[in-house]
């Protein structure tokens, strides 16, 4: 048990208490006992004296008063061994006899008090200086005879000094007793006070400790008194603040963790505008992170003058408030920005402050994906629009004239050739279109089966032998190593094999390559898709898989293109597990090279 942390103010009240209590119950023993001591001794040596003189009183009585000088001789026939002085009276206070002295020549006795006590009641006692000796003596007279005609008094007398003797050897003993019992009394008195305190001292030193936050410290009391009972209750105490802060931390945690991963951001402020929390997701959108932005004035944070005027609008008002907003950094980003007005409740670490008015609390909601998916499907509707009005114009433009009555019949059949090339770009579109969204949806699926690329590569050259002997291209496919079957969709890589290959013929000048390598990579299989054809200038690579997007749109609708051949590539590929990617360098050639699960 530690103690000394503890001041011992209360451990060095209860030892002087115990203490003094016992030197004061010691001393007024030892007063006591030498009073009724001393009080025996007395009363004994009185005892003494009486017995004394009522045995000389009886050898004298027949003599006093008849004849003294027996009376003298009986007192001096006592002897040297009978302690006390004697001495025998007549009633006028004249001295008959005496053992120390000549009676002679004693002065008269009768003014002495004892023995004007002894003639009237038979009995008198005096303390006092003798004249004689000169010392403190008791006397003790008797009446000898009968009180109506006293034949005088018989005094007995000893020095009180052999009491004091006594007395003063007894008081040593007694302070010597005394003292003794005062050293066990302070020692009993400190272990006593030590027993007592000490787990006192060790239950305020683990009371401390549980006040400061230090809660693996247990009373270690284990008496079955009040002591013990409170080092249990104590216990029992820190037990359930122990289990409390658990569940607030583990509380906190949850809550910290929901916020923390959360998309949406989340920011509260006090009434300073200080943010008391931020999570990532908000502090991410401000450019800091929560560590740095706690605390600190929210302008000061954001740097960003919408955010504050959104922020004092919404004070203004009240309530729940909505704004956009964008933040340019290198990239913009859109928010949705609510932000919420609560009252009653102390965010701020200072609830002074707090109390001053209503919190704020903000959520950031990053509407970027959003924007984007709503641009795209504005671009996605005007492209479409347009793809759709140009062929009809043209086929609407030559029906007019073929209305209007066309004399030449070999005009209106190049007409009606016109309108079908029209008529089928539309059919082509719709297709793709249909195609497209087909492979979007959800419930798409592949029918996989095991699929040889190496033959689906030649098939789909074989459709499009026509264009490239009209080109007079030169076409390979080969295979570096041992290439294993995938399981795919046979169809939809068909799909990808014409499309990457029309397009590769397609935008290749006469004369030029194209060439198919089918190998194995990392575990997967990589095709790669290679011409020396017009090649792609470097700022449309990363939008030549988007739909409907084109480097050179009037050359490629030119050629029968829809843009909507890469995006479907695309799509098959990433639904079979894989991806594509595209070099190309502009009348160099382009390299597009996908890769495909095995599968095995
Ligand atoms: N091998 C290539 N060489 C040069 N440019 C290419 C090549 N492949 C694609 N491109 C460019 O990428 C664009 C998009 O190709 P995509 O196949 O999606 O459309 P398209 O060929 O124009 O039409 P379609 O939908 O009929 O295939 C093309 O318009 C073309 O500009
Ligand atoms: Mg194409």
């Amino acid at each position: 048990m530690r103690s000394s942390a503890v001041p011992k103010r209360f451990f060095w009240r209860l030892y002087i208490s115990c203490a003094v209590l016992a030197v004061v119950c010691i001393a007024l023993a030892g007063s006591v006992t030498y009073g009724i001591v001393t009080k025996h001794h007395l009363a004994r040596l009185e005892q003494e004296l009486h017995e004394n003189a009522v045995l000389i009183s009886r050898l004298v009585e027949n003599d006093l008063g008849k004849n003294n000088d027996r009376v003298q001789q009986i007192v001096q026939s006592l002897g040297d061994d009978f302690r006390p002085r004697a001495t025998v009276i007549l009633p006028d206070g004249t001295v008959a006899g005496e053992t120390d002295e000549d009676p002679l020549r004693m002065e008269n006795h009768a003014d002495r008090p004892e023995i004007a006590r002894a003639l009237k009641g038979g009995r008198g006692k005096e303390e006092r200086v003798s004249p004689t000796l000169g010392v403190r003596m008791l006397y003790v007279a008797v009446r000898v005879g009968p009180a109506g005609s006293p034949k005088g008094v018989v005094r007995c007398a000893l020095p009180v000094t052999e009491v004091e003797a006594q007395m003063a050897f007894f008081s040593t003993v007694i302070i010597a007793c005394s003292g003794l019992g005062v050293g066990l009394a302070l020692l009993i008195s400190f272990f006593i006070s030590l027993k007592i305190t000490s787990p006192i001292a060790h239950m305020t030193e683990v009371a401390m400790d549980i006040a400061s936050g230090r809660l693996d410290r247990r009373a270690d009391v284990t008496s079955k008194d009040e002591l013990g009972n409170l080092a249990g209750a104590l216990n029992a105490m820190r037990a359930r603040l122990v289990e409390q802060i658990t569940t607030i931390e583990r509380d906190r945690g949850q809550l910290e963790t929901v916020l923390s991963t959360m998309a949406e951001g989340v920011a509260a402020i006090d009434a300073r505008e200080h943010i008391v929390f931020i999570n990532d997701a908000a502090a991410g959108a401000l450019e800091t992170t929560p560590a740095e932005a706690t605390g600190k004035p929210l302008w000061e944070v954001s740097r960003n003058p919408a955010l504050e005027r959104f922020l004092q609008e919404a004070k203004k008002s009240g309530g729940t408030k909505t704004f956009q907003w964008s933040l340019r950094g290198g990239e913009a980003r859109y928010y949705e920005l609510t932000i919420v007005e609560v009252t009653g409740t102390a965010l701020s670490q200072d609830a002074g402050e707090a109390e001053r008015g209503p919190t704020h609390i903000l959520v950031l909601h990053d509407i970027t994906t959003l924007r984007k998916l709503e641009r795209m499907r504005r671009d996605f509707i005007a492209n479409i629009s347009h793809e759709l009005k140009s062929p009809l114009t043209a086929i609407r433009g030559f029906i007019e004239t073929l209305q209007a009555g066309v004399q030449d019949p070999a005009k209106a059949d190049e007409f009606l050739k016109i309108i079908d090339r029209h008529a089928r770009r539309l059919d082509d579109l719709v297709s793709d279109l249909l195609e497209l969204s087909a492979i979007e949806s959800p419930d798409f699926t592949l029918d996989k089966g095991s699929v040889s690329l190496k033959e689906i590569a030649e098939s789909a050259l074989e459709l499009l032998a026509r264009e490239i002997s009209a080109k007079r291209l030169q076409v390979e496919v080969c295979c570096t190593g041992a290439v294993p079957a995938v399981r795919a969709d046979r169809i939809r890589l068909e799909q990808v094999f014409i499309n990457l290959l029309d397009n590769a013929v397609k935008y290749t000048s006469p004369g030029g390559e194209v060439k198919v390598t089918i190998g194995r990579e990392d575990g997967m299989v990589k095709v790669e898709v290679c011409d020396t054809g017009i090649g792609i200038p470097g700022k449309d690579i990363p939008h030549v898989f988007e739909r409907f997007y084109r480097v050179d749109k009037a050359r490629s609708r030119e050629m029968g293109g829809t843009g909507l051949g890469l995006a479907i590539v695309k799509h098959i590929i990433q639904a079979h597990g894989g991806d594509i990617s595209v070099e190309s360098r502009v009348g160099r050639g382009t390299t597009f090279t996908f890769h495909l699960p095995i599968n095995e």
